[in-house]
């Protein structure tokens, strides 16, 4: 018998199968030979949520949520956030090599000459209601960029394909600023071409009267690294919207904002701007053993804690708890900060979050760093979704490029009815009154 195989017995039938093991999965597949009868469908697996299956082959991001390593490409995430910028990591992500500096420069080059929107995409957004949710325009917007660019579509170009990623990671942020400036009730923000791709995004986000926007470097480097950490995180729920709408060979304007509209919701990508609401409602340090009382009686999570990967601490909390203060001595402690760590000395020693590996994750400090840089809780999701932009497509060439993958059908066990007698009007019965 060969080594790397698994032998299954079906008690059914009596019968004994073979299947290969390979990168410690066996696929799902093989197991459809196992019938009852030629009648029989074959057996499938059942696995909602995904919790045990891997859908994709992919050689982007590593992560050992045991040992908390995240990995770019091979590069531990903390050399990339101390070594790299965020446009640098984004190269990485999509070529699977570090840029040289003549590849850089032409990346940064050309990314940066597609920072502009096009002026009927402003004018979109000026028809957004002055209150709108700020992830709900960029959601928008980034699917409206569909028809500007219909070109999109055509996926299995390669030339096209790279315009439309670098146009996407070009205009990002020039969307998450135009976003925020019609909260603000602000006229929106040219880009400048003379700055980097952080220093412009702030440029962008709070440029007044001044001829000219200069950057605090501390804050604009702090962004840099925060985009950096969230840049990939592997097949996470919008990563895995991304590749399920891409499947489609649907444009990668309309699978973006898929994919962004996934991270925006409260267990995803939507923590952090919970994590601000939480700490709010708490108040002060003196209430944290009540709320942390509150939560492990099942009222509630403790927003920012937990993960489906990680069962040790998040690598990105640490970077991000490390940058804070740097930003804090730029901006003033954020008073925040206090009730936080409280939360976290209080939840590490205790047994309910102990015995279920629950620690801090990426955005549990993200929002306390972000609030005291001056963005109000509702931008702080769309801060995640601009560097996840590079991370998803990525993931979406990755994707193309497969020869193994097809449309995304996942099976389901039906449990309905089997074929019914149609009931005429008079005697069918009420269900809403
Ligand atoms: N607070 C309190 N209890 C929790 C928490 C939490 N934050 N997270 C999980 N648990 C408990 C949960 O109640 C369950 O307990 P029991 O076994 O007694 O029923 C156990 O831990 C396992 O939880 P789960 O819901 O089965 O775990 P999951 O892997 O499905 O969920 C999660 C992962 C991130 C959705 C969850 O931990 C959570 O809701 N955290 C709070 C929201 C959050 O911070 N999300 C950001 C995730 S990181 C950024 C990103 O990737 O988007």
């Amino acid at each position: 018998m060969p080594e790397n195989t698994l032998t299954i017995t079906d008690n059914r039938t009596g019968q004994v199968y073979t299947v290969p093991i390979e990168d410690g999965t066996i696929r799902a597949m093989s197991l459809r030979q196992i019938k009852t009868d030629a009648e029989d469908f074959g057996l499938m697996t059942y696995d909602p949520a995904f919790m045990n299956t891997a859908s994709c082959r992919s050689s982007i991001t590593y992560i050992d949520g045991d040992k908390g390593i995240l990995r770019y490409r091979g590069y531990p995430i903390e050399v990339l956030a101390e070594r790299c910028t965020f446009l640098e990591v984004a190269f990485l992500l999509m070529f699977g090599e570090l840029p040289t500096q003549t590849d850089l420069k032409s990346w940064v080059n050309d990314i940066t000459h597609h920072t502009m929107l096009h002026e009927s995409t402003k004018k979109f957004m000026e028809g957004f209601r002055y209150d709108s949710h700020p992830m709900a325009m960029f959601v928008s917007t980034v699917a409206a960029l569909s028809s500007i660019y219909p070109e999109a579509r055509q996926v299995h170009d390669v030339n096209n394909r790279m315009l439309q990623i670098k146009r996407l990671i070009g205009k990002v942020p020039s969307i998450a600023a135009s976003a925020y400036r019609h909260n603000m009730g602000f006229p929106y923000v040219y880009p400048d071409n003379d700055l980097s791709y952080t220093e412009n995004f702030m440029n962008m986000l709070w440029k007044m009267v001044e001829p000219k926007y200069v950057a605090n470097p501390t804050l604009a480097r702090a962004l840099d690294i925060l985009f950096i950490l969230h840049a990939d995180h592997e097949q996470n729920c919008g990563t895995n919207a991304m590749r399920s709408v891409a499947s489609a060979q649907t444009d990668p304007y309309l699978a973006t904002a898929s994919a962004a509209s996934a991270l925006a919701g409260p267990l995803h990508g939507g923590a952090n701007e919970e994590v601000l609401k939480m700490l709010d409602e708490i108040g002060s340090k003196e209430n944290v053993p009540a709320y942390i009382k509150k939560v492990k009686e099942g009222h509630g999570r403790l927003m920012g804690f937990g993960h489906r990967v990680y069962k040790n601490y998040d690598p990105r909390a640490k970077i991000i708890k490390w940058t804070a203060e740097q930003v804090f001595e730029v901006t003033g402690r954020n008073p925040k900060l206090d009730i936080a760590l409280e939360l976290e000395r209080i939840a590490l020693e205790d047994e309910y979050f102990v015995k279920r590996k629950l620690y801090p994750n990426v955005d549990f400090y993200s929002g306390i760093m972000y609030q005291a840089m001056g963005f109000p809780p509702e931008m702080f999701t769309v801060l995640f979704a601009i560097p996840r932009t590079a991370g998803w497509l990525s993931q979406w060439q990755e994707l193309i490029n497969d020869p193994e993958q097809k449309i995304t059908r996942p099976r389901q066990v039906y449990t309905g009815y089997n074929q019914r007698e149609f009931v005429p009007m008079e005697r069918r019965t009420a269900i809403l009154v």
